[in-house]
């Protein structure tokens, strides 16, 4: 049987990877603090990678694939001298983030990348994501996929953002939408699970080297056209000016009163990687509209109208609404 140690597991993504290995018949392992569940089937030990003993119930077998998703470069670091001896293959999960640049479009893998934090740096996702990313390829060598997610999306998702659209069209209803303005703005994103079975892919074909994994390169504009029909929402869509946006204190991408995915118009690089060596490694991609969909039955079981991570409230929405008015506004 193959054995297969997350480092995590208890995560969004780790949590599918996870199920992804116990669905292909794997044994595996999770290594989490505990305070949620390791999918059925999967075996949970409890550490703290603060800790310097977190991986001694782990590092005494041999595993056929190693998954970590850390984005402390210290405990990949601490991992990796723990465990590399006995691992046939490592699987790290970076992310696009990496990148030194958001306004080139079309960055493959041999784009320039962030300095790497070193230690005392003050911590920075995307400047760790690249010291973890070296550290993994020091210790593993010829055993060691660097995976970069671009926007992960659908059922489950913590941060709330990708969700937004397709839920507020379908608790619209016939109700009016506020967008931001999609000329020129582009949308790449890639389902969780074509990413965990792409983790899985790579860790069970052994295979070697770093690939982006982001979808297809579509525009804004275009998603948020199947997120209404999905969303089945038959009312007016106003688009709002960038200026009319930021003088209100609407955020860009994410968090609290923000038009997730909404970018600045200096990131044209951000969602627009090149995914060739994904699609060539064995990555497959399942359409937008089967994303939408089980995304909005998701966003319905956890209720339309809940307090979100990311986007407008609806009673700021029909405030914003209200206030733009339809002269100053593109309807349809
Ligand atoms: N979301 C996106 O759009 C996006 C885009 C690009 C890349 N990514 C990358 O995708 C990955 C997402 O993975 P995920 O969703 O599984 O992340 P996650 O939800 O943050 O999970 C992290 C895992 O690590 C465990 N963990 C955290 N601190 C720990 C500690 N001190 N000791 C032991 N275990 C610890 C967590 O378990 P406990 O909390 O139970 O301990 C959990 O299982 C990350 O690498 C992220 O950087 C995400």
């Amino acid at each position: 049987m193959t054995d297969v140690l997350i480092l995590g597991g208890t995560g969004w993504l780790s949590g599918r990877v996870a199920r992804a290995w116990t669905d292909a018949g794997a044994a595996v392992t999770c290594l989490a603090r505990g305070g949620r569940a390791a999918p059925d089937g999967a075996r949970l030990v409890v550490a703290d990678r603060d800790e310097p003993d977190a991986y001694a119930a782990v590092a005494d077998q041999d595993w056929d694939a190693v998954v970590d998703v850390s984005s402390n470069p210290a405990h990949v670091q601490a991992a990796v001298g723990a465990l590399a001896p006995r691992a046939a293959h490592w699987t790290y999960v970076s992310s696009v983030s990496a990148y030194a640049r958001a306004d080139a479009p079309g960055q493959d893998e041999t784009a320039e990348l962030l300095p790497p934090t070193a230690q005392g740096d003050e911590s920075d996702y995307g400047r760790d994501k690249v010291a973890a990313e070296n550290a993994v390829r020091a210790g593993l060598g010829d055993r060691a996929a660097v995976v970069r997610p671009g926007l992960i999306v659908g059922p489950g998702d913590p941060t709330d953002r990708f969700g937004y659209w397709v839920s507020r069209f379908a608790l619209a209803g016939p109700g009016p939408v506020l967008v931001p303005e999609t000329d020129g703005h582009h949308a790449q994103v890639v389902d969780v699970d074509d990413v965990a079975e792409f983790v899985i892919r790579v860790g069970a074909d052994r295979w070697s080297g770093t690939a982006n994994a982001v979808g297809g390169v579509g525009t804004l504009a275009g998603l948020l056209e199947v997120a209404r029909e999905v969303g089945g929402h038959s009312g007016a869509v106003v688009t709002a000016s960038d200026g009319f946006l930021i003088d209100h204190d609407v955020a860009y991408w994410a968090g609290p009163r923000s038009l997730p995915l909404w970018l600045p118009a200096d990131m044209p690089g951000f969602m627009r990687h090149r995914n060739e060596v994904f699609r060539f490694a064995g990555g497959s991609l399942r359409p937008l509209r089967d994303t939408l969909e089980r995304t909005l039955a998701d966003e319905r079981s956890r209720g339309l109208d809940r307090m979100r991570r990311a986007g407008l409230t609806r009673s700021d929405e029909l405030e914003l609404l209200s206030e733009l008015g339809a002269s100053s506004s593109t309807q349809r």
